[in-house]
């Protein structure tokens, strides 16, 4: 068990519905403290360079524009095992696929428009988190 951060990003498909602060509030109720955050909207190219490991994936073009289709929240979230404590309540990447009590299930529309993002592992939590943020931001 050991303390960590990791990158979170509330999707248009969320924003859009105006359920950015109910998404927070599963996060936070799973144990996790949003130290960063953030509410932009990404470029096409942004998103492109963001999801850059997906490349040449036959979802890659549809997953950039949808991305950069409405506002982000970017979040770094922060607790114990914060990673897969994360991945756990966002629940699978197929919203139908997800268990019951996730994110995803609970909000998510599709495999493409599944309103969160988390970091897989503990090398991309760092370079996701400095995509988006200078260790300034990071205000605990
Ligand atoms: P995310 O965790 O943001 O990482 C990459 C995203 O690609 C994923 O969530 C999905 O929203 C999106 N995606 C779209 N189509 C697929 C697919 N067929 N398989 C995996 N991911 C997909």
């Amino acid at each position: 068990m050991a303390i960590e951060q990791t990158l979170s990003i509330i999707k248009p498909d969320a924003t859009g519905r105006n359920l950015a602060g109910q998404i927070c509030s599963m996060l936070e109720g799973a144990g996790l403290r949003i130290v960063a955050q953030k509410r932009v909207r990404l470029t096409r190219d942004q998103a492109k360079a963001f999801y850059a490991v997906h490349a040449g994936r036959p979802f890659y073009e549809e997953l950039c524009e949808f991305m950069a289709s409405g506002p982000v929240v970017v979040q770094v979230l922060e607790g114990t095992d914060a990673i897969s404590r994360n991945r756990a309540v966002m629940g699978a990447t197929n919203p139908a696929e997800a268990e019951a009590g996730t994110i995803r299930k609970a909000y998510g529309l599709s495999i493409g428009e599944n309103s969160v993002h988390g970091s897989d592992g503990q090398e991309t939590a760092r370079e996701e988190i400095g995509f988006f943020f200078s260790q300034l931001e990071l205000v605990g």
